[in-house]
C-alpha cells in the first residue's frame, strides 16, 4: 500500500526516514544524514506566488552526478511539436484502439504520438500520445518538455517517481511534473491508455464562477504520494525527452533515492469517479466545459492551451431538449478518447474504448445518425447514462498529426459516413 496526502497543489512535507527532512530551512549547511538538498523548479523563480511551484528534495546523491547523455535510439514513435511532417487536416478522423505489441515493449517504447499543437520551444501546446505496453520498465524516464497527464484505459500502472509511488487504474489519472523521473510497471501484465504532454502552463483546477466554492473536481480528492525511496547500487538507465530529442545515460544507482521532500510541485493522482458532475436541471445541454477536470491556461483568458474534460456517468433530466451533445463547429480543437462504455453521441458504434477521434477547428461534428434519431424520438423521462467514461483534450490550436497517425492502419476511413443519411428538414408548403 502506498501512502498519499490529500489535496490539490498543497505545500506538503514528507519524509521516508524520520529526521531526514530539515526543519526551518531548505538548505542547511549540513543536511541530516548527509543527504543532498536540491530544488526542483516547476515555474520561474519569479512567478507570482499563487502560480509558483517548486519542491525541495533530499536525496542520497545529487541528480547532477551523471555521465553525459547520448542519443537514445528507441521509442521511435514518440514525437514532439511542432508537427510539420504532414499538412494539418480539416477532416474528422477516428481511430480503432492500438493493437497490442507482439514483443515485450515497456511504457516508454510503447508510446505512440498521434499529434499535438503549438511548439515545445515556445512552451505552448501539447503532445498527444497513446501507449500500449506489455513489459515493466527497468529504467527511468522523464520529459523535460512538459508535464505528463496519464489516462489509463486498460491495465493498472504502478508508477514509481522520485517523490513517491502512485498506483493508478482505468478511471484514475496521474500527472507527472516536467523533469520528474519515473518508472512504470504493469501489475496486470499489459496496459493501454492516453497521455497528454503539456508544454504550456501547468495544469490546474478551473475557476468555478457562479458554480460556487464546490463542484467539478474537488481539491481534496487529488492525492500526492508520500516520500519513498530505494537504496540500490545497481545500474539504472535514464531516458529523457528534451526538445523532442530522446537521450539516455546510465547511473550506477537508482535515481529513486529521494528520502524526504517538501514543497508544492509533485506528482498526483485523481479518481475520475469522484468528479462532481454538474449539468442542466431545466433545458438545453450546457457547453461541455462544465465537465472540465483540469485546465492549462494560455495567455488569453478563458482560452485554454488545453483542457482535460470528461464525460462521466450522469443523470439526464432536461425537458424539451435534445439531450446528447449537439451539432457543433468549434474554434477550439477536440481530441477524444474513450476509457469505458459507450459515448452518448455515438450510438452507431465505431468509437470504442481505447479508440480516439479528432475534430479540428471549425469542422462540423456532433451526434451520429443513430444517436440523433434516438434522441429526437425519446420519451424524455429521467435517464441515467451509466458505465461510461469518455474524455477530451480540447485545445485552442489545431491538432496536427504525426506521420504515424495520418497513415495509421487503425484509422477508420469511413468515419464521415457517421453523418450521412440525415433527412432534409421539411418547411411548410406555402
Ligand atoms: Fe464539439
Amino acid at each position: 500500500m502506498n501512502g498519499y496526502i490529500p489535496g490539490f497543489g498543497n505545500h506538503v512535507a514528507t519524509e521516508a526516514v524520520s529526521g531526514a527532512l530539515p526543519v526551518g530551512r531548505n538548505s542547511p549547511q549540513k543536511v541530516p544524514f548527509g543527504l543532498y538538498a536540491e530544488q526542483l523548479s516547476g515555474t520561474a523563480f519569479t512567478a507570482p506566488r499563487a502560480e509558483n511551484k517548486r519542491s525541495w528534495l533530499y536525496r542520497l546523491r545529487p541528480t547532477a552526478s551523471h555521465p553525459a547523455f547520448t542519443p537514445y535510439p528507441g521509442a521511435a514513435h514518440l514525437k514532439t511539436a511542432p508537427f510539420a511532417a504532414v499538412p494539418p487536416s480539416p477532416n474528422r478522423l477516428r481511430w480503432d484502439p492500438l493493437p497490442w505489441p507482439g514483443a515485450a515493449v515497456d511504457w516508454i517504447d510503447g508510446l505512440i504520438t498521434y499529434g499535438g499543437t503549438g511548439d515545445v520551444a515556445e512552451q505552448t501546446g501539447v503532445g498527444i500520445h497513446l501507449y500500449a505496453a506489455t513489459a515493466d520498465m527497468d529504467r527511468a524516464f522523464f520529459s523535460a518538455d512538459g508535464e505528463m497527464l496519464i489516462v489509463p484505459q486498460e491495465g493498472a500502472l504502478a508508477i514509481v517517481t522520485e517523490l513517491g509511488r502512485i498506483d493508478v487504474a482505468p478511471l484514475q489519472i496521474a500527472v507527472i511534473p516536467r523533469g520528474v523521473r519515473f518508472r512504470v510497471a504493469l501489475p496486470d501484465g499489459r496496459a493501454r491508455g492516453y497521455v497528454l504532454e503539456n508544454y504550456g502552463a501547468l495544469l490546474r483546477l478551473p475557476d468555478l464562477g457562479p458554480i460556487g466554492a464546490n463542484g467539478l473536481a474537488n481539491p481534496r480528492d487529488f492525492e500526492t504520494p508520500l516520500a519513498w525511496f530505494e537504496d540500490l547500487d545497481t545500474p539504472c538507465d535514464v531516458v529523457q525527452k528534451f526538445q523532442g530529442g530522446l537521450w539516455q545515460t546510465r547511473l550506477e544507482h537508482s535515481p529513486f533515492d529521494v528520502v524526504a521532500w517538501h514543497g508544492n510541485l509533485a506528482p498526483y493522482r485523481y479518481d475520475l469517479r469522484r468528479f462532481n458532475t454538474i449539468n442542466t436541471v431545466s433545458f438545453d445541454h450546457p457547453d461541455p466545459s462544465i465537465f472540465t477536470v483540469l485546465t492549462s491556461p494560455s495567455d488569453t483568458p478563458g482560452t485554454a492551451n488545453c483542457d482535460f474534460v470528461i464525460f462521466p456517468p450522469r443523470w439526464m433530466v432536461a425537458e424539451d431538449t435534445f439531450r446528447p451533445p449537439w451539432f457543433h463547429r468549434n474554434v477550439m480543437s477536440e481530441f477524444m478518447g474513450l476509457i469505458a462504455g459507450a459515448y452518448d453521441a455515438k450510438e452507431g458504434g465505431g468509437f470504442v474504448p481505447g479508440g480516439a477521434s479528432l475534430h479540428n477547428q471549425m469542422n462540423g461534428h456532433g451526434p451520429d445518425q443513430a444517436s440523433y434519431e434516438k434522441a429526437v424520438a425519446a420519451d424524455l423521462k429521467p435517464h441515467k447514462i451509466d458505465g461510461t467514461m469518455a474524455f477530451m483534450f480540447e485545445t485552442r490550436h489545431v491538432v496536427r498529426l504525426t506521420q504515424w497517425a495520418a497513415a495509421a492502419p487503425t484509422m477508420q476511413l469511413d468515419y464521415d459516413d457517421v453523418w450521412t443519411g440525415f433527412t432534409k428538414a421539411q418547411l411548410p408548403q406555402s
